[in-house]
């Protein structure tokens, strides 16, 4: 029946917790990272960047006003500092004391337990942030388990230098859409994965980066059609905010 045909494709899918189940707890906290495994997610999205004193924190925006009770750039706060910040209130007041995370303790804490998809936010600020993600995640020896993905090619191709057992995923922005076949074989030659907004999937694009045994993720905050799309066009998973997991939501096929 149409029923078990939806169900079987659904289970097939690759489900991200953007942000931690960013859409019922605060972003990049211990609350949406644990809503995230709870909901049955299979990875945890996070976003990482370096504190003044070079440790690897998640958090998602370059400033820290938006998502806490601080002002100013991350990059001028040492971990200590940061620690300080409430980084739930903003969200609703019933996370008050909630507080940023380092990638360490994210891993320290579900390693082993889910997935983690850790995105390299802003390279070029945050110097010798692929060294450090390295350093780190060669405690963390199952590389099923972990994929690093970023916007920028160059941060994945030095990490793909360091170390070539770590899964890449490479972030696409728009204007890189519908992508020529040459530039999906060099992205290919070093990426495990190929992830795109919503917005920007073209049905053509996916079909090529699939022949080449690279998988596709697709994200949005706000399109309440997500899993529908990403099955039209053939993706492997999807990255949202809310309880796409597990299948508990009305598919229109
Ligand atoms: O995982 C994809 C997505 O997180 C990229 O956009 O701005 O949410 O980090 P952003
Ligand atoms: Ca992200």
């Amino acid at each position: 029946s149409m029923q078990s045909v939806k169900h079987v494709e659904l289970e097939g899918m690759i489900t991200v917790a953007h942000r931690g189940a960013s859409g019922f707890a605060p972003e990049n906290t211990q609350a949406a990272f644990q809503k995230g495994l709870e909901l049955g997610a299979d990875f945890l999205e996070c976003d990482v960047q370096l504190t003044k004193d070079n440790e690897l924190i998640l958090i998602h925006d370059l400033h820290v006003d938006r998502t806490t009770d601080g002002q100013g750039r991350v990059r001028d706060y040492t971990l200590e500092e940061l620690k300080r910040l409430d980084a739930g209130t903003s969200f609703h007041p019933s996370f008050a004391g909630e507080t940023l995370i380092t990638l360490d303790e994210l891993l320290r804490d579900f390693y082993g337990k889910i997935g983690i998809l850790i995105e390299v936010k802003n390279p070029a600020i945050n110097k010798g942030i692929e060294e450090k993600i390295v350093e780190l995640l060669e405690d963390y020896p199952d590389r099923k388990s972990i994929i690093v993905q970023s916007f920028d090619v160059n941060a994945l191709k030095r990490i793909h230098e360091l170390n070539k057992d770590i899964q890449l995923g490479v972030l696409i922005n728009g204007s890189f859409i519908p992508m020529s076949t040459k530039y999906i074989d060099e992205l290919a030659s070093f990426a495990t994965f190929i992830n795109f907004n919503v917005t920007s999937l073209d049905k053509r694009t996916v079909d090529e980066i699939r022949k080449r045994d690279c998988k596709v993720l697709v994200w949005s905050k706000k399109d309440k059609r997500l899993i529908q799309k990403a099955i039209l066009y053939g993706a492997d998973g999807v990255i949202t905010d809310f309880s796409r997991w597990p299948v508990d939501q009305e598919v229109y096929m």
